[in-house]
């Protein structure tokens, strides 16, 4: 079996917090029990690309489960779990191609590897992947028969390929479920975030100013994190409808220019270019700290920073470099400009991640059954799928909830009876 993964010796480790995420994924825990008996992906080739932690080792063994002959690759250069990556390779010989701290070209040779698996199914977290195959690897169009795509910054380029005609499969939006998005994007995002900036620091975070960019799901997750911890928190938006929510929500929200010089720390997750750029950079006090928690490091405009500098950054600690200006500011960037949530902590917790994953085992499978009937478009994921999740998620944690009577369903079907 080919694999790429940093050391074998670090599998023990990997399988001990893969079986601890375990304890926290019940939901995807019962798909795997059905999966092992029905084995609805049996003798389907998948080529996954995700963030490689705990929780993804899960959705893994669940995809093997059903029968899956998987290949897994890294969706960010930094976000790998090493011992995660062994553990598989070693105890569930799923072939893993993933380094923590890869360069871009290791990255890309891992897709593909990834690739050269020719899959029936992609599952794609940024969409890096399905880009990668459309612009380089069309040979391998012929065999795909669909796929699914984790977040929101995939699900916009996917969605732009489709609307350009240049997506040659249907995919679905796992990102679109609210199942995933209502939970992951904002409670998993919110705290890993949170533990991603202290980890890196190990500043205290109550009495700071923290500058958040964006109010939506992701973001909207931090402010809520940030503003427990005791920071005083500002927010920035272009949407005005986000902008109104955060306000009515308590939030100073003013343009990035007028937070820059306001800021202690910095954390952005908008899926946008340069949302941090040169001339912010310019009124930052010394000492700020930058991070992101968006898909990619582009909504930092750190080659600006690079060329304020004065000299090479210098590394401070594990995940912060810290750049000097010419007037003797300091700016600290955390993880590269990475997610700070996967490169500098473990990602999301995995109980919500628990969600997220079982939406995307249940979307391949969906996607297998219904692929022949499906366009070459971005798919919502279905809502039965998103329901039944919620029902076991509910039933895992103990929650019961009531059920319409016969008559509050009359009553919510009628339009007779009014004032
Ligand atoms: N760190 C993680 O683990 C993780 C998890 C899920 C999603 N993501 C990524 O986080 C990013 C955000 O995802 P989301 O689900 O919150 O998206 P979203 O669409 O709900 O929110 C993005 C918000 O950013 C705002 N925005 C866009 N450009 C801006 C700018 N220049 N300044 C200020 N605000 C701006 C938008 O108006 C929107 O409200 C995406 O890249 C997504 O892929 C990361």
């Amino acid at each position: 079996m080919d694999f790429h993964v940093k050391d074998l010796d670090l599998a023990p480790s990997g399988r001990l917090r893969l079986e601890w995420a375990e304890r926290e994924m019940p939901v995807l825990r019962q798909i795997r029990e059905r999966f092992e008996a029905e084995k609805p992906l049996k003798g389907v080739r998948m080529s996954a690309c995700l963030h490689v932690t705990t929780e993804t080792a899960n959705l893994a063994c669940t995809l093997q489960a059903g029968g899956a002959d998987l290949v897994l690759v890294a969706s960010n250069p930094l976000s790998t779990q090493d011992d995660v990556a062994a553990a598989l390779v070693s105890y569930y010989e799923i072939p893993v191609y993933a380094v923590k701290g890869e360069d871009n070209e290791t990255y890309y040779e891992h897709l593909h590897a990834a690739l050269d698996h020719r899959p029936h199914l992609t599952m794609d977290d940024g969409a890096d992947l399905v880009s990668t195959l459309h612009k380089n690897r069309r040979e391998v169009l012929g065999d795909v028969i669909g796929g699914t795509e984790e977040t929101t910054t995939g699900v916009i380029r996917l969605r732009a390929m489709a609307s350009q005609g240049a997506l040659e499969y249907p995919i679905v939006a796992v990102n679109d479920a609210l199942t995933k998005h209502l939970f992951d994007n904002r409670y998993g995002t919110g705290q890993s975030t949170m533990d991603g900036v202290i980890r890196a620091t190990n500043v205290l975070i109550a009495g700071k100013t923290v500058v958040i960019a964006g109010y939506g799901w992701c973001s909207r997750g931090i402010a809520m994190r940030a503003k427990g911890m005791g920071a005083n928190v500002i927010v920035t938006e272009i949407d005005p409808l986000k902008a109104l929510e955060a306000v009515m929500d308590g939030f100073r929200v003013m343009p990035m220019l007028d937070a820059a010089p306001l800021g202690d720390i910095f954390i952005t997750s908008t899926g946008d270019i340069n949302v941090i750029d040169r001339h912010h950079f310019e009124v930052m006090k010394g000492g700020a700290i930058v991070c992101n928690s968006g898909h990619f490091n582009v909504e930092l405009n750190i080659p600006a920073l690079a060329e304020m500098a004065v000299s090479e950054p210098r590394r401070v600690r594990p995940f912060v470099q810290e750049y000097t200006l010419p007037d003797g500011r300091r700016i600290h960037i955390l993880a590269e400009g990475r997610l700070v949530n996967l490169a500098a902590a473990e990602g999301h917790p995995s109980a919500v991640m628990d969600m997220s994953f079982a939406n995307q085992a249940l979307s391949a499978e969906y996607m297998l059954a219904h692929a022949d009937d499906l366009e070459q478009r971005v798919y919502a994921v279905p809502e039965e799928i998103d329901q039944a999740i919620a029902k076991l998620k509910l039933e895992a944690m103990g929650v019961t909830i009531d059920v319409l009577t016969e008559e509050q369903k009359r009553y919510l079907a009628s339009w007779e009876e009014g004032t």
